[in-house]
């Protein structure tokens, strides 16, 4: 039907007569001359019609936004002045001298380069949104990056082997998606969280180098960065250490940088610890970019007045922590508050600081605050020193349980840093965490649960550990952050069964339990498991990344909203009472048929 895209036509067709099939994304009417911009995949095309060809001319006259059409005419270059560089076609254009409507279009309920579209309206209208040039490239960009993937896992021999949707639930953490059996009553599949049981089932079975780019399914609390249902780049390989595979993974983000954005990241990738991570940036996936440090000052202030101080400081789970602001004394005391109510998001409960204006008199005469008076000398002086405070600087403190005084003061330290421009200007910083803690302590249930998942190795020189002190061992654990982001995340697995039951003794699994719920990954590690590993990488946030985009849903063609919801196509929805009856499904209330999607 066509020679070629309308965003492919350039200089190199002149005085070629093309056909070109697309839509109409604007119509000009320039006092007897009608411009059509034609719309494809490939971009625009600016198409003139002319008044004497009769009738062609009524054709154009009756052409509005989003028509489908045929158009036939010829390449000419633009009058000087009129070209556009912002399109690939932006040096000509085509004298049209034929149109076929191939379909009509009722009125868009948007037009396409309003940038100020609600997301319910684009997510309700999605068809007409994904016409959108940027939503074009996105989509693109995505295809490339896993494309990308494939190529370079390829060419390492590793193959692409399908994992059940419909399975046994998975230890990643989050609730499960349930599927109701209709075969057998009262019986459910759980869609998978991740394939990380199969994939190390695929290793015990020989295939020594796996991967997939499947959907993973949680239900777990929306974000930004999170979908209920996701997509992995999930991978895994016998007779590697958590050396080689990271190493064969950075080599693999480096080339699919290079290959889709033409982006040289650093190399190598920097390493971190988990516990230097926290401890400096309060994060296990620290933005680099930002310049801004958090410092420990919980020795300092175990003994002063000031109890919302020395109270965390000598609890065992807790942690007082100061963050300086260089130059920070301009900020306003509105910008404080402001701060204050945002540190309140992550359970802080309240954002003391001080405002340094001569450090030569650490009393409230140098020090503006309204805490001073309730510090000593010596933790001020401490204070001071360590956080290297000069003159005109401000420093925040976090005091409190451990986890609140990371997660608020890392949440502010990236607010600052992007705000105030406390960034280092680099583009992008990636960075290995690495040494994670086997378990975490849940204060709540009072017993210690998998960092990673229950199926990962402790260090060697840890084995120890697991029974004698349990939160002291580490995992061969890592994850790969970039600019904030966790990109990805894996471990080496344990593959022997006495270490295996070690792991689960400590997270207070029993036997039959561990029997029920992974007795199959349980045999197959009896059969000769070979030492093995792998990573898992969020293909929708990497994509996020590379485009620039505020939202994953931006690179997602049919999102979910924050509320797990399909605006498009309604889902989820009632269904009737027969196929609950089939599938032994009774609502303990009635829902009515059509209920109204929760718009958000
Ligand atoms: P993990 O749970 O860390 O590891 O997941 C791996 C990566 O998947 C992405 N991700 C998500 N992306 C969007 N929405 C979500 N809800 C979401 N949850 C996770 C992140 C994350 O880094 N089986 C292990 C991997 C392994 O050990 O090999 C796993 O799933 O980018
Ligand atoms: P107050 O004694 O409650 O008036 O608090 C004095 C200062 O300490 C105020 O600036 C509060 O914002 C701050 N503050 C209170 N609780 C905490 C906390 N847990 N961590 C850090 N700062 C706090």
């Amino acid at each position: 039907m066509r020679t070629q895209y309308c965003g492919q036509v350039t200089a190199a067709n002149l005085d070629q007569i093309v056909t070109l099939c697309g839509w109409v994304h604007r119509r000009r009417d320039h006092g007897g001359v009608i411009f059509v911009d034609l719309r494809d995949r490939e971009g625009l095309v600016q198409v003139v019609c002319d008044p004497d060809r009769a009738d062609m001319f009524t054709v154009a006259e009756s052409l509005r936004n989003e028509f489908v059409v045929r158009m036939t005419g010829k390449v000419r270059r633009r009058p000087a002045g009129t070209e556009n560089a912002n399109l690939t076609s932006g040096e000509i254009e085509v004298l049209c001298h034929e149109i076929e409507v191939l379909n009509a279009s009722v009125t868009p309920p948007f037009q396409l380069d309003d940038d100020n579209l609600s997301e319910t309206t684009r997510l309700t209208h999605r068809v007409i949104d994904l016409r959108r040039p940027a939503m074009q490239r996105n989509m693109m960009l995505r295809y490339k990056t896993a494309m990308a993937f494939r190529r370079f896992l390829d060419a390492k021999g590793f193959i692409d082997i399908e994992t059940p949707m419909l399975t046994k639930s998975t230890p990643e953490g989050a609730r499960d998606y349930l599927v109701p059996s209709r075969v057998h009553p009262g019986h459910f599949f759980a869609l998978p969280q991740s394939p990380q049981l199969f994939k190390q089932l695929l290793m015990v079975a020989g295939y020594d180098r796996y991967y997939q780019i499947t959907k993973c399914f949680r239900d777990e609390d929306l974000r930004a960065d999170r979908q209920p249902e996701f997509t992995q780049v999930d991978i895994e390989t016998s007779f590697l250490g958590e050396a080689e595979i990271t190493a064969l993974m950075e080599e693999m983000i480096r080339s699919i940088f290079k290959e889709v954005l033409d982006v040289d990241l650093l190399a190598p990738f920097p390493r971190m610890s988990y516990a230097e991570a926290m401890s400096r940036f309060g994060s296990d996936k620290p933005d680099l970019r930002v310049t801004l440090e958090i410092t420990d000052v919980t020795d300092a202030v175990k003994d002063v007045a000031f109890k919302v101080f020395s109270g965390p400081a000598n609890s065992e789970t807790g942690r007082v922590a100061a963050m300086r602001i260089p130059g920070g004394a301009q900020l306003s005391r509105g910008e404080i508050d402001e701060y204050t109510k945002f540190v309140g998001i992550y359970g802080a409960r309240g954002l003391a600081y001080i405002k340094v204006n001569d450090i030569s008199k650490l009393s409230d005469e140098g020090l503006q605050s309204p805490i001073v008076k309730n510090l000593h000398p010596q933790a001020l002086a401490t204070i001071i020193e360590r956080t290297g405070a000069q003159n005109g600087d401000l420093i925040f403190f976090g005091a409190d349980k451990t986890k609140i005084v990371n997660d608020a003061l890392g949440a502010l330290r990236s607010k600052v840093g992007h705000e105030k421009g406390y960034v280092n200007g680099k583009a992008w910083e990636p960075l290995w965490v690495v040494d994670f803690p086997m378990f975490e302590y849940d204060d709540e249930d009072k017993r210690w649960t998998a960092c990673h998942h229950p199926f990962t190795s402790p260090k060697d020189e840890h084995l120890d550990l697991l029974v004698s002190d349990p939160g002291k061992c580490l995992a061969k654990a890592y994850d790969l952050a970039l600019n904030g982001w966790e990109l990805g995340g894996g471990s080496v697995r344990i593959h022997r069964a006495d270490v295996q039951s070690k792991v689960f003794s400590a997270l207070g699994i029993g036997d039959e339990e561990a029997q029920q719920k992974f007795g199959f990954l349980l045999d197959a590690l009896k059969y000769g498991a070979p030492p093995h590993g792998g990573l898992a990488f969020g293909l929708d946030r990497i994509v996020t990344m590379m485009t620039g985009a505020e939202s994953i849903r931006d690179v997602i063609a049919f999102p979910k909203t924050q509320r797990a919801q399909c605006l498009l196509t309604e889902a989820p929805s009632p269904v009737d009472d027969r196929q609950l009856r089939d599938l032994h499904v009774r609502l303990r209330q009635k829902v009515e048929t059509s209920v109204e999607v929760t718009k958000d």
